[in-house]
């Protein structure tokens, strides 16, 4: 498999976990009643495809580029903001009030990430 094969994998993961966070996060802040439950499992379910696509993407670049133990430091920022980002759903459901916050996140989650995989800064 070729670094472009990956790299395109990673983005539609980025795409599929950003697009199912925007839908979980506004459910959650407008506070609906959700009467639809399918609509939430197709979004929850998006956001686990998403999260699976971005990591094995990100191992398999990661051995295209030979980079091995230890990890460089951008490295670890991405794997932060994957387990938050996994994390985020679980704790939004328990606490709908900390939703607002995760939005905020999520945009400062995106900017991060897209500096670290694309500058590579340490
Ligand atoms: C939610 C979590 C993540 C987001 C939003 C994210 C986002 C990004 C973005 C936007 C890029 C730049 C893409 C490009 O230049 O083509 C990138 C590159 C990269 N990501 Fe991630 N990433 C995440 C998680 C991970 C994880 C968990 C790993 C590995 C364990 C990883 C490994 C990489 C690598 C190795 C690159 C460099 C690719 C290259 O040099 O072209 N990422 N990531």
């Amino acid at each position: 498999m070729d670094m472009s094969f990956y790299r395109i994998l990673h983005i539609i993961g980025i795409l599929l976990l950003f697009q199912s966070l925007g839908a979980y996060l506004f459910n959650a802040m407008t506070d609906r009643a959700s009467g639809d439950k399918s609509a939430l499992k197709m979004v929850t379910r998006l956001h686990g495809l998403g999260l699976l696509l971005i990591v094995i993407s990100g191992f398999g670049m990661l051995a295209k580029l030979q980079l091995f133990w230890p990890l460089p430091g951008w490295i670890w920022i991405m794997l932060i903001v994957w387990v938050l980002s996994g994390l985020s759903v679980f704790l939004v459901k328990k606490n709908p009030a900390s939703a607002r916050m995760w939005w905020i996140l999520t945009i400062v989650f995106g900017v991060v990430t897209v500096l670290m995989g694309v500058l590579k800064p340490f």
